[in-house]
């Protein structure tokens, strides 16, 4: 059984997706992040401001390679590791990825008020979104199996799109 992994930029809902996923088919749910922050005993905050975002990414794609060892697994995968190519390669070899898109303006509104995501601690936070997923967006449309436009979806229709997507297996 192949792993579901949830690609997509900061805020496009990969974390409560992946969950609520977990609990309708019943797998468990990994968050590259959290494992991250298991490992080094820090917040992601922490350690971008503490050692940078080159040491955060050494140790993002190691835990990538981890996880991936696995299988049966929801991967909520943070939104810069498909930047790597490595990590693109790990995601892809026992997985499905499945990007969640949606528009700056979407993502801005949904993250504006969270002080937890180092990347947007810019002065004019909506214009380093629109920067960021210009350069990402390729990346994310050429490692995704599928692609789910979550503008104007709710949850339980981004579920709905992905489950409709899934093999039977
Ligand atoms: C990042 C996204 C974050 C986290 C880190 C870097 C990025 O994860 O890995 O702050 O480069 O887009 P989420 O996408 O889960 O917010």
């Amino acid at each position: 059984m192949k792993n579901i992994v949830l690609i997509g930029f900061m805020g496009a809902g990969k974390s409560l997706i992946s969950n609520k996923l977990g609990m309708i088919l019943k797998r468990q749910v990994v968050s590259t992040d959290n494992r991250i922050e298991q490992s080094q005993h820090k917040a992601i905050s922490e350690i971008f401001q503490n050692f940078g975002e080159a040491y955060f990414r050494g140790i993002e794609r190691k835990v990538i390679k981890e996880i991936c060892e696995k299988t049966g697994l929801i991967i909520d995968c943070g939104g810069g590791a498909i930047l790597d190519v490595v990590n693109v390669s790990n995601l892809k070899k026992n997985g499905l990825l499945i990007y969640l898109s949606t528009t700056p303006e979407v993502i801005y509104k949904r993250v504006k008020d969270q002080r937890h995501r180092p990347l947007l601690n810019a002065p004019d936070p909506l214009k380093k979104i629109k920067e960021l997923l210009a350069i990402r967006k390729p990346h994310y449309e050429q490692a995704a199996n599928y692609c789910v436009d979550t503008t104007d979806k709710n949850a339980d229709q981004v579920v709905e799109a992905i489950l409709k997507f899934l093999p039977n297996d």
